[in-house]
């Protein structure tokens, strides 16, 4: 078994190309139909990028205590130079670097881009795609509005009810998480103080480890084919693609900087985000998690929780194992599944609301 291990290892990080030349000089990037899919994983790259200096530049500011957060937020945005502009761009670029992460995912997987011995740069991929929905469900918390306190509220309560479908003995489990997650019996100020850890200092660390791997994987196997044809043109990547790279990277700056600083980003939401969280106050109508959440609160809000939490398991669990369960599957195959799941998370996110309201009016 430490045999079959070591060769396994031994495949994916092959000592012999660990040099500049096999690793910088001689990299290359097919030409094809779908070329303009290796620019979302450098996207995806920009925009963690921009959180990073962000969200640094809003902790010279931001007070994690449930006394003082909701005014540290408005004092950012009200009284700091430069503070609702930040405050917008780490918003506006959390969403983008979703949007990316998922749009780079996806194309991974129609290109075959997890095929021998490229199986750790997949694997790597989704553990930072939930590490990204974790950055996101964290975050949401940490302004400590009304809004915001009720949804983790919400939010935190359906991993307890995952206790509900499990044999006796492991009934408890989930309610040990809930309170681990959450520090005390309501969420308070140890939730608010762990949340914060989490999202400052314990997902980073673990972002930047991850990445590191799924970077130098890829540096060492070079970029996937991508296409089933045989590929006849391709182009260097130090510097030609690099600097095509770099270049978009300026563009989306210019657009992000002028998105964030003519549209705030709160002003897209039809409650108001700007109340601070009242412990006596009522849960406001219509509370909903981020945009990029709507693929799973819908059939949640639709469907027996159970059935939900089972599909979400599973499909978690297939992406893990991707690499292994689709080793045989034709590239036209996986293209076909990519367009399913693609329609399946537009028709959620854009018409989420509609299609809940159909399925609700004919009960
Ligand atoms: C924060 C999240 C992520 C970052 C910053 C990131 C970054 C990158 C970068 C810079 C590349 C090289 C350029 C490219 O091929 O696009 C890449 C390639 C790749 N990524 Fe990611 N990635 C992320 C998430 C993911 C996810 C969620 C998956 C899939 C589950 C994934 C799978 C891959 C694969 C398979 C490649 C090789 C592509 C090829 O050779 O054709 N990555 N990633």
């Amino acid at each position: 078994m430490f045999r079959a291990f070591s060769d396994f290892l031994s495949a994916r990080f092959p000592v012999e190309k660990m040099n500049f030349n096999a690793m910088v000089a001689k990299k290359e990037v097919p030409v094809h139909k779908m070329s303009w899919a290796y620019y979302l994983g450098g996207l995806s790259l920009f925009f963690l990028i921009v959180q990073v200096v962000t969200g640094l530049m809003l902790l010279f500011y931001y007070e994690p205590t449930v006394s003082d957060a909701h005014a540290s937020v408005e004092f950012i945005t009200k009284h700091v130079s430069g503070g609702a502009l930040i405050r917008n761009m780490h918003s506006w670029s959390a969403s983008a670097m979703i949007f990316c992460v998922m749009a780079h995912m996806l194309t991974a997987f129609a290109m075959k881009a997890f095929e021998r011995p490229r199986e750790l740069i997949w694997v790597t991929g989704v553990i930072m795609l939930l590490l990204t929905f974790t950055f996101g469900f964290t975050g949401y918390l940490l302004p400590w509005n009304q809004i915001a306190v009720n949804a983790t509220k919400v939010g935190l309560q359906s991993i307890e009810e995952i206790g509900t479908f499990l044999p006796q003995s492991l009934s408890t489990l989930p309610r040990l998480i809930r309170e681990t997650i959450q520090g005390e019996a309501s969420v308070g100020q140890a939730t608010l103080s762990r949340f914060y850890a989490l999202h400052v200092v314990v997902l980073p660390l673990l972002m930047f480890a991850v990445l590191a791997l799924h970077l130098f994987s890829i540096q060492l196997h070079g970029m996937s084919k991508g296409v089933d044809s045989e590929v006849r043109k391709t182009e260097k990547f130090f510097p030609d693609f690099m600097i095509k790279d770099l270049t978009l990277w300026g563009v989306v700056f210019l657009v992000l900087f002028i998105v964030a600083l003519c549209l705030p980003f709160e002003s897209f939401f039809s409650y108001p985000l700007s109340e601070p969280y009242n412990p006596l106050g009522s849960t406001p109508e219509g509370i909903k998690p981020e945009w990029y959440f709507y693929f799973l609160y819908y059939p949640l809000e639709m469907l027996p929780f159970w059935v939900v939490f089972l599909v979400t398991n599973a499909a978690v669990l297939v992406l893990l194992l991707a690499p292994w369960i689709f080793r045989g599957t034709s590239r036209r195959t996986l293209r076909v599944l990519a367009v399913v799941i693609t329609a399946y998370l537009v028709l959620m996110t854009v018409f989420g609301e509609q299609i809940y309201y159909i399925v609700k009016g004919g009960q």
